[in-house]
């Protein structure tokens, strides 16, 4: 090792360097010569999204690319029984079964996608071996259940004993409340994450999944799985993904309004906070529940935007990881 290497290494700058978006050291040991690649970022939804944002940007840091950053990064809140919307520990549906969506869509354009899943703990994962291993883009129910086992994904029993008893409480208290009360506890409990992600170089990529709205109908499926509405990716442009009600989502093919509002040069912000009204101009029922956007462009430039008050994102921007309150409309 050069002596330059050697100072560098006991110094910490080269991690440092490193963890900052420089990378590679020249091989001649006479020239020290430093590239400049982009500064990975890595944004997502919802408190949940902290921890999944750390998994994904250690990912980044490695010089992995943003597609495995973000699968790594949801798989957290995915395995999480405290986490009540996504994955294993969710809430189940009005006849008491989980039921989970996600999709996975890469730089190139290429996606994949799982809806209506039931026991697999990993419905993004599925969802990446749809994007890779098929022709097709979507496979849903039993279908999709087959090709996860047939893919060497366990069977797991994803409603754990606290969701369980959430949903006896519910069943009971709505031989008592309002259907009013019975939307308002959906609403609480029905939180996506949507994660976006650029990686080191300047490529972007992006995943979502969850286990949908609490006491759905059976068979319901949300935005989250739909490519265009829960999340979209072009690498030429950037990235968006959204969180809160499907229907009023895919109402506006919401991820693919905010890419496309990016693409005639609206900020990330600025494209949020239009598909956030385009949602209360046409949706008169606006005031009953909540919707979220995120955006990353491709100079690793964030927006986050939502309805109403409460919608929070985690933001790492390569050197800190933070925990944000959304601005809202109404
Ligand atoms: N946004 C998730 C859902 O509505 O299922």
């Amino acid at each position: 090792m050069s002596s330059r290497r050697e100072f560098l290494k006991k110094t910490g700058l080269a991690s440092s360097l490193a963890f900052m978006g420089f990378s590679a050291f020249s091989a001649s040991p006479k020239k020290l010569s430093l590239t400049i690649k982009n500064s990975p970022v890595v944004i997502s939804t919802w408190r949940f999204g902290m921890p999944a944002n750390m998994v994904a940007m250690k990912v980044l840091y490695n010089d992995g690319r943003a597609l495995d950053a973000v699968e790594q990064g949801v798989r957290v809140p995915e395995a999480d029984p405290a986490v009540t919307s996504v994955g294993y520990g969710g809430l189940p549906d009005f006849s008491g079964r989980v039921t989970l969506d996600a999709c996975i869509m890469d730089e190139t354009g290429n996606c994949g996608s799982v809806a209506f899943l039931q026991n697999i703990k990993h419905p993004i994962s599925v969802a990446r071996k749809v994007m890779e291993d098929t022709e097709h883009v979507m496979l849903v129910g039993q279908g999709a259940l087959q090709f996860a086992i047939g893919n060497g994904f366990k069977k797991d029993v994803l409603l754990t004993k606290g969701a369980e008893k959430a949903f006896l409480e519910h069943k009971n208290a709505i031989k008592k409340a309002k259907y009013d009360e019975i939307k308002r506890s959906q609403e609480e409990d029905h939180d996506t994450i949507g994660m976006l992600a650029l990686d080191k170089n300047g490529n972007l990529s992006g995943a979502c999944t969850t286990s949908g709205l609490a006491w759905k109908m059976h068979g319901r499926v949300g935005d989250s799985p739909i490519i265009g509405a829960g999340l979209f990716v072009d690498n030429e442009v950037g990235a968006a993904t959204a969180t809160g009600r499907g229907e009023a989502v895919i109402k506006t093919s919401g991820a693919f309004l905010v890419v496309e509002l990016m693409r005639m040069g609206k900020s990330p912000q600025e494209a949020c906070e239009i598909a956030v009204q385009r949602i209360i101009d046409k949706q008169a029922d606006h005031k009953d529940f909540q919707v979220g956007f995120l955006a990353l462009n491709k100079k690793g430039e964030t927006g986050a935007f939502a309805i109403k008050k409460g919608f929070q994102f985690a933001l790492h921007n390569g050197s800190e990881n933070k925990l944000i309150d959304s601005e809202f409309k109404i």
